[in-house]
């Protein structure tokens, strides 16, 4: 691959410049004013829909749907009419069953991130495709040991899955903790971020904006635009937090609460974790403890820098999505919730039971190690890049080792039993957080430096130029899966890699 050179990227930024201008023309989101929009209201929850012996049985339709965004109506595509979809709650040990059909105009699938789950037949299964008008009926059995937490659901059809992301699909997973730590309530809270045109319609995507990673120009709750939420002093609740953005980043900040971390991904930690801010990349979710004070807190995303092709480029990508400051990471903070703390205190919360302790892949034995490079580079001659032998917004390569996807090929064959050393180098100047179907990652080394208690994610972020080393255990299911950048557009792009575990 070679680098870009001054003119490849002249001649990106042109390319993108017509497409943004199109783009640009009739966006109704400006910025701050959630009022303007219908902000303001209550925070909604989505449906829930719980397992019952052992069992959650469900039809889910992928279809565009018309949904209130703020004041506005907006042609979004949504599962069974909700954005997002309905949260299903299930225990370990359950059996999870969707009957999955295609309403849409594009082919499709399901994923369920996180579940320790198998990959093959009609479990987790990223290789299946719903052609429109089509269904499946998807089977997903998690084990009895199966850990509790925040999970999410999703399609993973390959050269589909940030389209359908961004224009709604998506909801959230709960796996039960067979011990949960005493709380007023719990509130999901699923963040997402689209961009709709004057008549309300998901606008055109430029290749550019492909390229970086789309950030749409609306962040929602909930598919709420800032909802406010209600506690009485000294309650605490349980925020399960969803990163369901395509690309990207959000540090979240809830000022004048009390603040702990009790779970990321996956698990509950052994003992909640003081925080005054949290990073989830796309993909990641994290379940917050919120001790409340009286006062009124807002949830704030503040830009996270993931990196840029560099000066020049991200000039141009200023101004192809939306004005200066609008490429990723040098926004504005974005106001997503207001919690409003008032009335007569409640009684003590009562103490938070120890979680059990984590297992530490340190301890065991490594049976092998390998490296794996993702990359961005021009794969390919100008005519290509210009939309001539490629699909649409394939204006370079986004790669693994050096290749693209490609479903047929097997990259990385594993033992099942055993546990390996996995370091996931960038030599690109975006970060890319890496997703692995099936199996958690316990992140050994970060930023040159190793982590000291356990910490298991199932995304985790290479810094532009950087690394972070991982082991996995593959302890069980046989099967051919996927791992990936959750910046779901670089995943369309072909930085994804097939696993088989044997
Ligand atoms: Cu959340 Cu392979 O994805
Ligand atoms: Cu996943
Ligand atoms: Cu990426």
């Amino acid at each position: 691959m070679s680098p870009l050179t001054r003119r490849q990227l002249l001649a990106l930024g042109a390319a993108g410049a017509g497409a943004a201008a199109v783009g640009g023309a009739g966006l109704w989101w400006t910025s701050g004013g959630g009022e303007a929009l219908g902000g303001g209201r209550e925070l909604l929850q989505p449906e829930v829909l719980s397992s019952r012996n052992g069992v959650l049985d469900l039809a889910l339709e992928a279809a565009p749907a018309q949904v209130r965004i703020g004041a506005r109506e907006a042609n979004v595509q949504a599962f069974n009419g909700s954005l997002p979809g309905p949260t299903l709650r299930v225990r370990p040990g359950d059996t999870l069953r969707v009957a999955m059909s295609n309403r849409l105009d594009a082919p499709t699938n399901l994923h369920v991130h996180g579940l320790h789950v198998s990959p093959e037949d009609n479990g987790d299964n990223p290789f299946v495709s719903i052609a429109p008008g089509e269904s499946f009926d998807y089977e997903y059995v998690l084990p009895q040991d199966h850990p509790p937490g925040t999970f999410w659901y999703h399609p993973h059809h390959h050269g589909h899955v940030a389209d359908q992301l961004a224009a709604g699909l998506y909801g959230t997973i709960v796996v039960e903790d067979p011990e949960p730590v005493p709380v007023a309530r719990e509130r999901v809270l699923v963040i997402s971020d689209l961009t709709l045109d004057g008549a309300g319609d998901l606008a055109e995507v430029s290749p550019p904006e492909r390229m970086m990673g789309r950030e749409g120009q609306t962040v929602l709750v909930n598919g709420q635009v800032r909802p406010g939420a209600t506690a009485a002093p000294g309650e605490r609740e349980l925020w399960r937090v969803v990163n369901a953005c395509p690309s990207r980043y959000l540090r979240l900040t809830l000022d004048g609460q009390d603040l702990r971390l009790s779970g990321h991904d996956i698990g509950r930690l052994p003992e909640p974790v003081e925080v005054t801010e949290v990073t989830l990349a796309p993909g990641n979710r994290v379940e917050l403890l919120v001790d409340t004070r009286e006062g009124t807190s807002t949830l704030v995303a503040a830009p996270v820098d993931r990196g840029s092709m560099d000066g020049m480029m991200n000039g141009m990508m200023d101004g192809m999505m939306g004005g200066p400051g609008g490429g990723p990471g040098s926004g504005e903070p974005v106001d997503l919730l207001t919690l409003e703390v008032a009335g007569d205190p409640a009684g003590e919360a009562g103490p938070v039971p120890a979680g059990p302790s984590l297992r530490d892949l340190r301890d065991e034995p490594v049976e092998a190690r390998r490296t794996l490079d993702f990359a961005m580079g021009m794969g390919m001659g100008m005519g290509g890049m210009m939309g001539g032998t490629r699909g649409p917004g394939q204006m370079m390569s986004f790669t693994i080792d050096g290749r693209e996807f490609d479903a047929e090929r097997t990259d990385q064959r594993v033992r099942v039993g055993t546990v390996e050393e996995w370091t996931l180098t960038n030599s690109s100047p975006m970060d890319h957080p890496m997703h692995l179907h099936v199996w958690p990652m316990q992140v050994v080394t970060d930023g040159g430096r190793d982590v000291s208690a356990p910490r298991w994610q199932d995304v985790v972020n290479i810094p532009a130029f950087g690394e972070i080393t991982v082991r996995v255990a593959f302890d069980d299911f046989a099967g051919r899966t996927v791992f990936h950048c959750h910046i779901l557009d670089h995943e369309d792009l072909g930085m994804m890699g097939t696993l088989e575990a044997r």
